[in-house]
């Protein structure tokens, strides 16, 4: 049944014990893919019929979004990594505010509410710590539908004015690839009625994996893994069995903690087409990296040096690692540049691993970093997910031991991280305090009653 234990993971209260001067050795083993998973869930709820998603990640943002999914009156079960999903009862509820807030991919299941119900009302998701984090593109894109969107008080409603109750196929051209963008866009277009095409959609591996879900379901897409989308709508998809892409960033946070510990470890399974950027800057800054068993990468770090990166949409380097690889980048010989410029906040990590002796100049999204020896482990609090991972993995490099606190944040994106870890020969521990308040807020939605979740070893 459904472990509290697992809810207590997330805990603001909680704090790893990390012990410097690691060397790590083994395997790393790579979960599913986070942002994959979340929006598969969403994209359950365009059939009647049942979904089986495979290789889903136990992390908190699942568990909200099971929660959310559940408050529409859906049935999941899960056991293991698999997610077994009932959606015949869809019904169009006003998601609380608190929820959206506390998981911004919740606002994905806008597309399939119009496409299927033809009405959403769903609170405006707000900025987060990374950035202001508009939702104005997936607006332009369902109002291209022939959706009405109204927002009023950071509440948007959304009707298909249309008698037939369908969404119509529209040209859309994004002014940015967002990745949220495209996905939504895709789930409203597949039950439109006639052709969409969305020009400059994102290219991101998780947008390609949900398209050959919704295929898999029935849907006509063609275009994935280019910036052009075209989407011949249906009347109806089937439900089906689909499994998540393993997830790139972990796997990214994986070669990197061998990379600052200069441990040899293997690293997967990866698909490492998803990785060319990440796998080029490793290699330019001193890693070998070797592919072993089709899906598995070995990572042998050499001298470490600085090199310069600057984040872009895929298949350019990814913002979800930049934080850890400036870590790597604070334990290098010589200088490099870090740009920034997808997430305008994506800094928070700076004052961090400055705090542990790390020699960084911050000029807006750009960071200039003069490698040092040696970090020296400290009380350091991660201001959001990638950042929280970026100081663990400085924190396991560097000299006497780190506590790390903001696991809240940790929690959402990596399962298992410690125990993974510490398996491949860190020495983590994680402490505990009290219980925080995501814990009463999905106690207060009963979701433990509804959800089987068993739990698997990393
Ligand atoms: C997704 C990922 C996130 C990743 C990001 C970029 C999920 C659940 N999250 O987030 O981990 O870091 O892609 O790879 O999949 N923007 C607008 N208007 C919009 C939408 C986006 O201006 O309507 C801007 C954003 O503020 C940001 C940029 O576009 O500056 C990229 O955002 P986007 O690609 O949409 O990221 P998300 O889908 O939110």
């Amino acid at each position: 049944m459904f472990s509290v234990d697992a809810i207590n993971k997330t805990s603001e209260q909680q704090y790893l014990a990390v012990k410097g001067s690691c060397q790590l050795s083994g395997h790393l083993k790579v979960s599913g893919a986070k942002n994959s998973a979340l929006v598969l869930m969403a994209a359950s709820l365009l059939t009647e019929e049942k979904v089986e998603l495979k290789n889903i990640p136990s992390l908190t943002d699942i568990d909200f979004m099971s929660t959310i999914l559940i408050k529409m009156g859906v049935e999941i079960n899960r056991e293991l990594h698999t997610l077994f999903i009932n959606p015949k009862e869809f019904y169009d509820v006003t998601l609380p505010g608190e929820l959206v807030h506390c998981l911004r991919a919740s606002f994905f299941c806008i597309g399939p509410m119009l496409a299927r119900l033809g009405k959403a009302k769903i609170p405006l998701p707000g900025g987060c710590q990374i950035g202001s984090r508009p939702v104005d593109e997936h607006i332009k894109g369902l109002k291209a539908l022939g959706a009405c969107i109204k927002t009023e008080k950071d509440m948007i409603t959304a009707n298909i004015l249309d008698g037939n109750k369908r969404l119509k196929g529209a040209n859309i051209t994004l002014n940015y690839p967002s990745v949220g963008a495209t996905e939504t866009i895709l789930m409203a277009a597949t039950l439109a009625e006639g052709t969409t095409t969305i020009q400059n959609a994102a290219q991101e591996p998780e947008v390609k994996d949900l398209i050959n879900m919704l295929n898999s379901m029935g849907a006509l897409i063609t275009g994935e893994g280019s910036p052009i989308l075209k989407i011949e709508g249906v009347r109806k998809l089937n439900g089906c069995s689909h499994t998540a892409i393993p997830d790139r960033i972990e796997a990214g946070t994986f070669l990197i903690a061998a990379a600052i510990t200069r441990s040899n470890l293997l690293v997967g399974p990866v698909i490492k087409e998803h990785l060319t950027s990440v796998l080029e800057k490793l290699k330019e800054c001193g890693c070998e990296i070797i592919e072993e068993k089709e899906n598995y990468l070995k990572i042998i770090p050499k001298e470490i040096k600085g090199v310069d990166i600057t984040t872009s949409p895929f298949p350019g380097f990814p913002t979800d690692l930049q934080a850890p690889f400036m870590a790597l980048m604070t334990t290098a010989k010589g200088k490099s540049t870090i740009t920034e410029t997808v997430f305008e906040k994506r800094m928070q990590h700076v004052k961090e691993l400055q705090r542990m002796g790390a020699n960084i100049q911050l000029n807006g999204s750009i960071a200039l970093i003069e490698g040092s020896d040696q970090l020296k482990g400290t009380n350091l609090t991660g201001g959001d997910l990638r950042s929280c991972a970026a100081i663990a993995l400085a924190s396991l490099s560097s000299e006497g031991q780190s506590i790390i606190k903001g696991l809240h944040h940790l929690d959402r994106g990596y399962e298992k991280f410690e125990q993974k870890l510490n398996k491949a020969g860190a020495n983590i521990s994680r402490n505990q305090s009290r219980v925080n308040k995501n814990v009463q807020l999905k106690n207060e939605l009963g979701m433990h009653h509804k959800l089987g979740i068993k739990q698997e070893a990393a």
